[in-house]
């Protein structure tokens, strides 16, 4: 798909008539499966189960899923609507509670349903549908400019690594940090070559960035994330980009457990390390993370396919880790780089 004159990649959210089309990233990268639907819970259970799944993506699929709510309600004057709208969106905040980008897009859409108390319910729905596509292009032109402040800081010969899964698939389009990757090789041309982790335990890093470098002809190679001291300690690595799923004021952020291995030991080495993230992901009030916990058999299986561990063994599942401001050189967003301090950068950022 083009947007701007750039190819942004494969988009994995489509909102349709009173429904969504959305790529089921959890088949990947054995099968490119689309999954139509209209119903709320099949939608709020597709981001639990991470068939949705990158905080940019959650939120746009959240504001898609209130548009097809307020569509498919039987809603016969404003305040029926509000409250089968407002039903959906407490849903949808129920799903995955570390990605702040759910919580702005969500927030949004109410702000948006709020100012047009009154009204006739056909001006709403239709209002909370362009709303919604308005979130969706805007993430992919934010991820566009992300990706050109990001490429200005990578040269010829950078060796980038990246955790997780931060590309088209992970957002509405083209990508985070894996945006930045993007434009500097496929629009800038620049000779640069990935590494990519696998992203234990739900392997985010081998079964979708993996997919997504090759379906792009981005030379990449897979490590798995205990192979990351290996690389570095061996000068193989020039450059960390990773995304992240909330940013605080002070420059703590939560991103893919593992990130903060990677943080300390790209510290270690002597290793710029990077964030690249929309302004949609910044949390403005928060002094905290919350951080989802997992079920334990997502450890003790793989992808619940292949027992390697007894069923009876205790495990901890963090889904995110918090890399603290002393360990990043930079926030990537798409108003440009915030550089530490952060408090006064990133304030900076927002208010432009
Ligand atoms: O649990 P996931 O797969 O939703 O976690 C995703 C990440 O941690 C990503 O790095 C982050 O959301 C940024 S995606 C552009």
């Amino acid at each position: 798909m083009i947007v701007d004159g750039v190819d942004v990649g494969i988009l994995p959210l489509e909102l349709l008539e009173g429904k969504i089309r959305f790529i089921n990233v959890a088949k990947l990268p054995e099968k490119l499966v689309y999954v139509e639907t209209s119903s709320i819970e099949r939608l709020a259970e597709a981001i639990e189960k991470l068939e949705i799944r990158g905080a940019p993506a959650i939120g746009v699929a959240a504001a898609m899923g209130i548009a097809v709510a307020a569509w498919n309600s039987k809603a016969r004057n404003y305040d029926e609507l509000k409250r089968d709208v407002e039903r959906a969106a407490e849903r949808l905040r129920r799903t995955r509670p570390t990605a702040y980008n759910l919580f702005w897009a969500i927030d949004r859409m109410l702000k948006k349903l709020y100012v047009l108390e009154g009204e006739d319910v056909e001006k709403v729905v239709k209002a909370l549908y362009d709303e919604a596509r308005k979130i969706q292009l805007e993430d992919i032109r934010n991820n566009i400019k992300i990706g050109m402040y990001g490429a200005k800081l990578l040269e010829d010969g950078d060796v980038v690594l990246t955790h997780c899964n931060t590309g088209a698939l992970a957002t509405a389009g083209f990508g985070t940090a894996l945006g930045v990757i993007r434009y500097a090789y496929k629009v800038e041309k620049k000779k640069i070559k990935i590494i990519a982790t696998e992203t234990r335990p739900l392997l985010q890093g081998s079964r979708l960035t993996a997919w997504e470098l090759v379906q792009e002809g981005i030379p990449g190679t897979l490590i798995t994330d205990n192979m990351v001291g290996y690389v570095m300690s061996k000068g193989m690595v020039s450059k960390v980009i990773v995304g992240a799923d909330r940013i605080l004021l002070s420059g703590h952020v939560a991103n893919k457990i593992g990130t903060y291995t990677i943080a300390v030991l790209a510290k270690h080495h002597g290793i710029p390390f990077y964030i690249a993230a929309p302004t949609s992901t910044i949390d403005p009030k928060s002094k905290e993370i919350p951080i989802e916990f997992r079920k334990p058999e997502e450890v003790r299986t793989v992808l619940g396919k292949v027992r390697i561990a007894p069923k009876e063994i205790a495990v901890l599942n963090p889904a995110f880790d918090i890399t603290p401001p002393d360990l990043i050189s930079g926030i990537i967003t798409e108003k440009g780089v915030a550089y530490p301090p952060f408090e006064e950068s990133l304030r900076e950022v927002l208010e432009k």
